[in-house]
């Protein structure tokens, strides 16, 4: 597993953040992995993440500033080895773009959590709970580090 790529909606709150937690996550554990996000829709292509979700990830650690948003297209399912979506509307979206014959896993973050009772990662930009999200990407991030680093 080489090249990871987060999906959400709108690239700007959910997606960013776990791109970024799960890139410090790996780089700690000495995992050499390429990790990018992209979102299902086009309204915020181009722009820096949700301020609200910056400056909730920079509390925590995580430097969210320097990325941009975009689209995710069918190209990513040759490009990444394995596509993470936040929830089960991502998912079917990003199954709309799948490239035929092409086997790229598509997974829920929060599938591989143990003990975890979401399957979705609520939405901040509509909850506004922007602690509860990175609580939930922190968590999945340390699983899915620790379900790697055991196979490498
Ligand atoms: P995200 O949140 O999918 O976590 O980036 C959203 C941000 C903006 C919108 C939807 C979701 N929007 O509709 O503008």
């Amino acid at each position: 597993m080489k090249r990871i790529l987060f999906a959400c909606l709108g690239n700007i709150c959910r997606s960013p953040a776990a791109e970024a937690v799960f890139a410090a996550r790996a780089e700690a554990a000495g995992l050499d992995l390429a990790v990018d996000s992209a979102g299902t829709g086009d309204w915020h292509v181009g722009k820096p993440p949700y301020p609200p979700m910056i400056r909730a990830a920079a509390g925590r650690g995580y430097d969210l500033s320097r990325l941009r948003a975009r689209q995710a297209v069918a190209a990513d399912f040759e490009a990444f080895d394995l596509i993470i979506a936040m929830d089960h509307d991502n998912r079917a979206a990003l199954e709309r773009l799948r490239p035929a014959g092409n086997g790229t896993p598509v997974v829920l973050l929060l599938e591989g959590v143990p003990g975890c009772s979401l399957t979705e990662v609520p939405d901040p930009y509509f909850t506004r709970d922007f602690e509860e999200t990175l609580d939930l990407i922190e968590a999945a991030s340390e699983a899915l580090v620790a379900r790697i680093a055991s196979r490498v």
